[in-house]
């Protein structure tokens, strides 16, 4: 218990609440559409890291068959994977602007299709820190990895408690994420390795950029 009380001080969530105190999920989702419309003409996520990480996907997980990347706006990430990987790779957005770009559907990333339970090879995001509850999200994402599948989390000085808005609920550092990810994973999934070093500079707005790559190791769904 202690541990965990510990984790939950320093990481920081922003509660969307209605006036009686219940949660406020269409004010979540208003809060997420005005910001995705807002920025809709920028891209966070940049071509190296995303050339890095499929050559880290090509070179540790076999069979590479179908990748998801979550909250995607403009998904050059889904795009950039797919040309690089040659296999199929989608992205999702709660935004109704989803339509407007290729391989994405409009769709929150705390929910899962039956279709992908147990059978996506890996997972990227940078958007997590728009989670309204980062246990249901990540749990959510595990559930839909195969056994040796991997998440690519990638984390920033802008997911740190600090960075939180009502734009972006969720922030952790870097230790209490990799902590919170080994404890809400259990036997199922845990935290294979943190990678911060790389053959490029990344770009200035990636400052003390890292990946957290998360496995999956046990199947979530009892068979
Ligand atoms: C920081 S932006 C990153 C966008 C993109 N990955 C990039 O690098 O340019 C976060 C995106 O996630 C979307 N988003 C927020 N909450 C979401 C959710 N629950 N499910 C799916 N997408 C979400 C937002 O609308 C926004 O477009």
């Amino acid at each position: 218990m202690a541990p965990r009380q510990r984790e939950d001080q320093r990481m920081k969530l922003h509660s969307y609440l209605t006036p009686d105190g219940m949660f406020d999920y269409e004010k979540y989702k208003a809060v997420q559409e005005a910001g995705n419309r807002r920025k809709l003409h920028a891209h966070w996520v940049h071509r190296e890291t995303i050339g890095f990480l499929s050559n880290w996907l090509r070179q540790n997980i076999s069979p590479l068959r179908f990748g998801l990347c979550h909250g995607t706006r403009r998904g050059y990430e889904q795009s950039w994977m797919r040309e690089q990987l040659g296999i199929e790779v989608i992205g999702t957005e709660i935004s109704p602007t989803a339509t407007e770009f290729p391989h994405t559907i409009q769709w929150d990333f705390h929910d899962t299709k039956p279709e992908w339970l147990e059978s996506v090879d890996f997972i990227y995001s940078n958007s997590y820190d728009h989670s309204y509850d980062p246990e249901k999200c990540f749990t959510a994402w595990a559930s839909c990895l195969r056994v040796g599948g991997v998440m690519l989390l990638e984390h920033t000085d802008q997911n740190s408690p600090k960075a939180v808005s009502e734009l972006d609920p969720f922030g952790a550092e870097r230790d209490e994420l990799v902590a919170l990810l080994n404890r809400i994973g259990g036997d199922h999934f845990g935290v294979r390795e943190v990678i911060g070093t790389f053959p490029f500079t990344p770009a200035a707005h990636l400052k003390d950029l890292h990946f957290i790559i998360v496995e999956k190791r046990k199947r979530m769904d009892g068979r």
